[in-house]
Parts: structure tokens; sequence; C-alpha cells
């Protein structure tokens, strides 16, 4: 693994509490085993990934770990009315972004050459891509999760040549708040798929697999004890401070 990950992707919400809530109240004092004066090394596997409205505050407030944002612009720049440049979001700290969420892809009709086109955009101005992929329910239960993950990398990484390392989220659509996942097993075969894929279709220095989809304090270390789960992207649990730390601390403990 060379850069294994746990994310927060708070999507288009505010932990309850506000951020100084969600870092002082609930995930700093709320463990009190790790020292977090002392300890920054400590966060160098977390990226949260706020409303990019929030980047600052939540910076600022929070000096560890990996900022990131939701989504980024194809573009460089210009008469792009609503995008965000990714020189705009490195010059807020941003060092990763998500691409491809199943949410743009249902919201947006975010389709998986524009993904592509977002991937470029990433590796050529240095951001770390965490590029989701993932079936639908339908084709879950028709047996062709492969199949389609396969389209989705084609669609998205042939003919991708980096020396960077490139994180792949599998978030099969179905699992995402819904409190339904799939087995562990099932998600490491999968992850070994995926990274036997992407290996033969693109050159890509490092390639990381992490899941997503309703992943909790209760089955975190399930799926981080498995050998090709590289680490988690995490929605509602991400929201409680307690709970993200509680997943955090599950994952160092497995690395
Ligand atoms: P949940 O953890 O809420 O299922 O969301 C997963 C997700 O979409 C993370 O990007």
């Amino acid at each position: 693994m060379s850069h294994p990950l746990v994310i927060a992707n708070w999507k288009m919400n505010i932990p309850s509490g506000g951020i100084s809530g969600w870092i002082q109240n609930e995930m700093i004092s709320s463990n009190d085993e790790v020292d977090f004066e002392n300890k920054s090394s400590y966060f160098k596997f977390m990226g949260i990934a706020p409303p990019t409205s929030h980047l600052t505050e939540l910076r600022n407030l929070f000096n560890f770990g990996f900022l990131g944002v939701q989504d980024i612009s194809k573009y460089y720049d210009g008469a792009k009315t609503g995008d965000i440049s990714a020189d705009m979001v490195i010059e807020k700290g941003c060092s990763f972004s998500i691409l491809g969420h199943s949410e743009r892809r249902e919201f947006y009709n975010e389709t998986n050459s524009i993904v592509s086109e977002k991937l470029r955009v990433c590796l050529e101005k240095d951001i770390m891509p965490v590029v989701c992929i993932g079936e639908s329910l339908e084709i879950y239960n028709a047996g062709k999760t492969l199949d389609i993950l396969e389209i989705q990398l084609k669609e998205i990484f042939t003919s991708i040549s980096t020396k960077k390392t490139a994180v792949i989220a599998y978030e099969p659509v179905w699992a995402i708040g819904s409190g339904k996942t799939p087995t562990t097993d099932e998600v490491n075969n999968i992850h070994q798929h995926i990274k036997d894929i992407v290996q033969s279709i693109a050159n890509i220095e490092a390639v990381n697999v992490i899941y997503g989809g309703s992943v909790n304090c209760d089955n975190a270390k399930s799926f981080f004890q498995q050998t090709n789960i590289d680490g988690a992207l995490i929605g509602g649990a991400s929201l409680d401070g307690k709970d993200f730390l509680g997943i955090y601390n599950d994952f160092m403990e497995t690395l």
C-alpha cells in the first residue's frame, strides 16, 4: 500500500455541532489514547472532504491529515459558472479530490468520460484523485458487478500513464447510506480485480483501492482486516467526530 487513506466525505452537510464541535467536543476529547498535540503524524492517513465553503475553517481548526474536495472542474479557469478549478483548491490547501461519486453521476449526469477528464487534470496538477466506481443493486443481483466495474475503469483509466498514486473508491451504489454492505470477502475479491484491471489498462505507479458504503464503527475493522482494502470513504458516520475517529483508530490498528 503506498497510500492508504480513510476519508470523510461530508457531502453537502456540516456536522451538527459545527466544525469546531466536531473537532473539539467529539473527535478530540472523545479519545484520550491519542495524543493530539504530539502525534500529528498519527493523522497522516486521514483525509477530510468538507463542503468547499468550509475548507478554510476546517484547516484553521484542524491542521492534520489531508484536506480535499468532493469534486473539481475539468476546466482550468475562465467562464465556467459554478466550477472550482484545481489551482483554486490547491490554494486552499487541498491535496486530493473525490471524482465521479455516484451522487454526481446520478444528479449531474456525470459520465465516465467526464471523470476521466477530471482525472487527467488532477494528475497534471498533482492532486491525488479518489475515483469512485460502483454498481447498482440490479447489477449486483445479476452477478454482473465485475463487468460493470471493468467498463467504468476502462472508460476512465485507459491510456493513463503516471508515476503518481491513484486511489479508487469502490462504492456499490446500493450500499451508500443504506446500512447494507457486501461481505468483506466480496469486497476484498473485487478490490483485487480492480487492481488487476487497472494494472492491465493503465500505467500507474501505485493504485490503492478503498471501500465506501455504510462503513461504521461496528463494521470498519472487519473491512480493514482484508488485505486488498486500503482504507475507506465514509459518508454518514464521518459526520460524527467520535465515530469517525473510532473508525480511523481501527484502521491504524490494522496497518
Ligand atoms: P455512507 O457512508 O453514508 O454510506 O456514504 C458512503 C459514501 O457515499 C462516501 O462517499
